[in-house]
């Protein structure tokens, strides 16, 4: 167990804060999704009411250690003050002689956000001066970047070495949800599994075979299962170099007595465009010259029944290429019944938490991760840089 805010001695103090604030903008830099913002707010609050002076970092993108105005942090200032309903002063660099005056100049009870620390390559090589740099403007660190605690980077795990370091609200939030889905769950546990490819998830279809009792796959990678068994995918996405790794966890359901299910059939279309011509076939009737899109109906139905068993769901990665609109009914299907059942429902972040928020669902969910790539390593059961660096309870 690690520490948090509550158990360390903050009051009045000089706290760094790293938070994920890597969201989604539009071309004219509004914020398109603020969910990481909101979800940075109770750690904020708890630190004004302790009178501390706050001083907020983040990544956003990836500018690759150069400064670039459109990676800026600025809009997410302004989004946090309108939030907040209190100022929340801009630095124009990070380690530089703005951010240092400002945070010299930081009163208890007033916040300020550094510009991006992917503007240093520094950053991500976790260099030790540089993150040495940032904790000398602070007294406290606290880690509250969910999103980014599998990076082992200056601001996420470097910086832990020169100041006290615990972890935040949602930090500690994320970990008890994900934690207690994986660790102690209410059965039946079902976990889906969906996304592009097989080499991305394989880490985590081991993992999972080891704790669920069934498990659903879904999205591009059923094709290199279907694969696997010698069947014809057509054009789908399919890893040829993965179709033992695909037999092996095929074995190990087996082995675990875990019920691996794929789809029985998919919805093809002709090309890669949203209005492609598109048909519904069994999955060992795929044709040439089409590309599997998503799961079918019957499938769904399938897909759902296993759903509504269940006491505990995990769902990571769409089952279709949910962007386009035609291939999106397997997704929202997912979705919905998961919206309805009684079970607790746990969203792994990344594209299933855009497809449940897309499909105004959010609320229905018991938890929706922060994190795409870091809860993925978190449920494959690696252990993370950014928690790791925090002190032990
Ligand atoms: C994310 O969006 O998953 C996190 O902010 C991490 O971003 P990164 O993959 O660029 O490190």
């Amino acid at each position: 167990m690690k520490k948090t805010v509550r158990d360390i001695d903050l009051k009045g103090k000089k706290v760094l804060v790293r938070c994920d604030f890597n969201v989604p903008m539009d071309e004219d830099k509004n914020i398109t999704d603020t969910t990481r913002i909101i979800a940075a707010i109770p750690t904020i609050k708890y630190l004004l009411e302790n009178d501390c002076a706050i001083i907020l970092c983040s990544h956003l993108g990836r500018p690759k250690g150069e400064f670039k105005p459109e990676f800026s942090l600025k809009p997410v200032a302004k989004e946090l003050s309108k939030i907040l309903g209190k100022e929340v002063v801009m630095a124009e660099d990070v380690i530089g002689e703005d951010a240092k005056t400002k945070a010299a100049n930081l009163k208890s009870g007033e916040l300020m956000l550094l510009e991006n620390v992917r503007f240093h390559k520094e950053e991500t090589d976790n260099d030790e001066a540089f993150a040495k740099e940032l904790a000398s403007m602070a007294e406290v660190y606290v880690n509250d970047a969910f999103g980014a605690a599998h990076r082992a980077h200056a601001s996420t795990a470097g910086v832990a070495k020169f100041l006290p370091a615990v972890s935040g609200f949602l930090i500690e939030k994320e970990l008890e949800c994900l934690g207690d889905a994986i660790n102690n769950p209410e059965r039946p546990f079902v976990a889906i599994l969906g996304g592009a490819k097989v080499s991305d998830k394989i880490g985590v279809i081991d993992s999972l075979l080891e704790k669920v009792d069934t498990l659903l796959i879904g999205g591009g990678m059923a094709y290199t299962f279907f694969k696997a068994q010698g069947y014809n995918v057509g054009n789908s996405i399919c890893e040829l170099d993965k179709l033992d790794l695909a037999k092996a966890a095929m074995e190990k359901a087996k082995e675990k007595g875990v019920k691996l299910i794929l789809p029985v059939d998919t919805k093809i279309g002709k090309e890669f465009k949203p209005d492609t011509e598109s048909k519904t076939v069994a999955w060992t009737e795929i044709p040439d010259d089409w590309e599997g899109f998503d799961i079918g109906e019957k499938t769904i139905e399938i897909f759902s029944e296993e759903i509504k068993k269940a006491k505990t769901v995990i769902w990571n990665g769409p089952v279709g290429l949910f962007e386009f609109p035609q291939f999106s009914v397997g997704t929202n299907a997912i979705a919905r019944v998961l919206a309805t059942i009684d079970a607790k429902t746990i969203i792994g972040g990344g594209d299933s938490a855009a497809a449940v928020k897309k499909a105004g669902l959010e609320d229905k969910m018991t938890h929706i991760s922060t994190g795409g790539g870091a809860s993925l390593e978190f449920l494959e059961g690696k252990k993370l840089p950014g928690i790791e660096c925090l002190l032990d309870k």
